[in-house]
Parts: structure tokens; sequence; C-alpha cells
């Protein structure tokens, strides 16, 4: 296994025979989760038969943008730009283009700042919209190709965009009419359950990732759950946190003292709360990036309510080093950290962290990365997806579907008069 999972301290909080029990029922939810027939149509990710399609063609695409586009946009929000956004902003050393996000916010300046930066730039976009029904894409993509039609002929724009979408919708009419390569978004895959799909493959790929790295993790993970249903990290996971939940822990941290996983947290965020929080139930995830947030957050986590779960997320090897060196002469007073590396500060920090916050009375769950890589995200977007899936499953909701989210797309479509102007 190559991430870890470090759980004995709930028993402080919880007893170990409701944990024990809970780990089984866990388990069992699993097996029938991942064998059972995909009637409803949300089970795609469980396979890569039916999630990674397209593979040859989207890396023959992924490698004209590498070698042609100065910058690469990708254009969506939510399950649809996080997975990828996550891996982009975290993996190191990757060679490709300046990444551009957009089709994720509703701001003028934020728009107008990215359009300028493209200015005199060779560009391509990709439009990722499960149905492209939503707003923030669907505008975003409007605006993007007005920006190019002033800049590239018809043949160009055919070469330069890319759209994601589900069979059947209106992108891929829009590509067919334009010429443009339409990608699948497969029907039985969900936003937040789309990192294995083309929604993740082609941006990551284009972006200089590795794609076949990060596909052999998630096939590790994916035969793990298989094979070990009663141990597999996922499972450990999703039964610690949800036994944590029956006992008033309804608040969860995922934190690291890593900052390029900001991003990667922010995923997380998204499948647990939009998978959960529903039915007056679920634990609210919160996310925090140590040592900066441990001076604002660090005093909440530390002697606040205590109905909070930490998660922490390490890494084992950070593959880059900077040693202080000794400055006796200048008198700062930080001789102690004379010939140290700053992975030995930090390790030392998180550790500290770990002890005080137990001792506080914060229930710690710790998983081991043993490095940031696209492996090693293939791996943990499989497990988190498993145990979103089994711990929602244990709180008796539907981890897959998401109406709360239409509640407000309701009044905003009302306002800005959708539908009165349609013909
Ligand atoms: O998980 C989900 O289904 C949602 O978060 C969607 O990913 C998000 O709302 C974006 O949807 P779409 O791709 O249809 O624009």
């Amino acid at each position: 296994m190559s991430i870890g999972i470090e759980i004995n301290h709930i028993t402080d909080y919880v007893s170990k025979n409701a944990w024990e029990e809970n780990e089984r029922i866990a388990s069992e939810i699993l097996s029938r989760l991942l064998e059972k027939e995909d009637r409803e149509q949300v089970l795609g990710w469980r396979t890569l038969e039916t999630s990674a399609v397209q593979l040859d063609v989207l890396k023959a695409k992924a490698e004209e943008v590498r070698n042609h586009g100065d910058v690469f946009v990708i254009v969506g929000v939510g399950g649809s730009n996080q997975a990828a956004r996550a891996m982009i902003e975290a993996v190191a050393g990757r060679k490709g283009p300046e990444i551009i996000y957009l089709g994720n916010t509703l701001s003028p300046c934020y728009i107008s700042h990215m359009l300028e930066r493209m200015e005199g730039k060779s560009v391509y976009i990709n439009v990722i919209a499960k149905n492209f029904e939503t707003l923030e894409p669907g505008s975003h993509f409007r605006i993007l190709r007005q920006w190019m039609k002033k800049r590239y002929s018809k043949a160009e724009m055919a070469e330069r965009i890319i759209l994601t979408g589900t069979p059947g919708s209106r992108l891929e009419e829009i590509a067919e009419e334009n010429g443009y390569l339409f990608l699948q978004f497969p029907a039985s895959v969900g936003g937040r359950y789309s990192a294995f799909s083309p929604v993740c493959l082609f941006p990551i790929t284009a972006a200089g990732l590795d794609v076949d790295a990060f596909l052999a993790g998630v096939r590790y993970a994916m035969e793990d759950c298989r094979n070990n249903p009663a141990t597999n990290p996922a499972v450990k996971y999703g039964a610690a946190r949800n036994i944590l939940y029956q006992n008033g822990y309804d608040i969860e941290m995922l934190v690291s003292f890593e900052p390029q996983y900001a991003f990667l947290t922010k995923w997380w965020v998204q499948l647990f709360g939009e998978s959960e929080g529903k039915e007056k139930k679920g634990i609210f995830p919160a996310a925090a990036i140590y040592s900066e947030d441990l001076h604002s957050m660090g005093q909440y986590m530390q002697e606040g309510r205590r109905n909070l779960l930490e998660t922490f997320l390490s890494v084992k090897d950070p593959k880059a080093s900077a040693v202080i060196e000794p400055d006796r002469e200048f008198g700062d007073a930080f001789d102690y950290l004379d010939g140290m590396d700053f992975d030995q500060i930090n390790k030392a920090a998180e550790k500290a962290t770990w002890e005080a916050h137990g001792d506080g009375g914060v229930p710690c769950i710790r998983l081991i990365v043993n490095e940031i890589s696209e492996e090693s995200f293939g791996e943990l977007f499989y497990y988190f997806m498993a145990a979103c899936a089994v711990s929602g499953t244990l709180m008796g909701v539907n981890p897959f579907d998401q109406e709360g989210v239409e509640e407000y797309k309701r009044s905003m479509f009302a306002a800005l008069g959708k539908g009165k102007q349609q013909g």
C-alpha cells in the first residue's frame, strides 16, 4: 500500500467495538458498491473502462497544445475543473503552457484580468461542462469565442477549441457544427467524481503532467479496494470519520503542511460537502494549509468547540530541500536552526501540531503520501471518492446527487431572465 493511514487515536473518542462494527459495515457497503449494476448511471468512476475513454485522442491533442500553445485556458466549475487544477497546481516540474482558469466565477475583475493575460499569446481553450447548462462556463465560452474571433480564423479556432461534455448535449452539437474536437464526459460519471475521465485527463496532459502515471495510481487504488475490502484506506478512512460523526464530531478539517495541496483541499471540500450535506445531515468539510493557518485557525483547533475532527495529509518525501546556513554575527536569535533543512522543520511543526491538537481533544486521522506526484494523486482521488461514497451511504444520504445546488440556480436564472429571450 503506498498511501498509509494512521487512525488508532480515535479509540480515545469512540468505543473500539462500535468503530470495528462500523468498519465491517463500511467494507460491505464498498464491496456492494463496486460490484452492483449501475442502474442510476452514477458509478462510472469505479472503473477506467467507463471513465478513462478516448485516451489516444486526448493525448494527441494535448501534445499539440503543449507544442503550440503559450496559454491553455481551462473553462469549468466545480467538478469540471477542480481535479485538474488540484494536480496542475501541486505536481512540480511540469513542462507545458501557462494555465488560466475560467468558467468558475462571475467576477468582471477576474475575467478581464485573465483576458489581458492572454493578449499576444497562442491560446487554446478547453470548455468542460457536463450538460452545458451552467452559467459560469457557458458565459465564459461566449466571451472567449468572441475574444478568439478577433484574433483567429474559423479554421484556427477549430484547432484551438476543445469541448468536453456529455454525448448528446448541446456542446456536442456545437463541436460538430464548428469542427471542434469533442471529448466525452461519460454520462455515468458525476462532476465531482470525474477525475478519471477526459474532464481531468485532457487538461492535466495538456498542462504537461504524466497521465499514464496518474492512471497507474488510480488502477492501484481500484485494485486495492476490490482485493482488500476490509483494509484499504478508503474503508478505514470512511468508517473512521463516520463513527466520529455518529459521536458528535460533525466538522472535519483536512489539513496539510504542503501549500501545493491547497487546490486538492478545495476538491476534497467539494467532494464531501456536495455528496454528504443533505437531508440536514453531513460532516461539514473545511480545510486549512499549515503553518500559515495555524496562526489563525490553529487557535480554534486547539481550544474551540470540541466537535471537530482533523485529517492530516502528510507527505513523506517533499523531493525538495532548503538548508538554513549559520549566520552567527547577524544576531537574529534563530541560531538553533543552523544546518537544518526546512523538511525537518516542517515535519517538526507537523508532529507538534498533531500532538497538541490530540492533547486538546481533537480526534486526528493521518493519511500519509510518499510524495506529491501524478501517481499519488491517482490513489488519493480514488480512495477519497470511494470513502465518500461509503461514508455518505453510511449516513443514509445519496452521495451522487446535488439537488440543493439547483436551488440557488433557479433564483439566479429568474433574476437574469433566462427563458424569456429564447428562440
Ligand atoms: O459534482 C457536480 O456534479 C457539480 O459540482 C458539477 O461538477 C458542477 O456544478 C459543474 O457542472 P457542469 O459540468 O454541468 O457545468
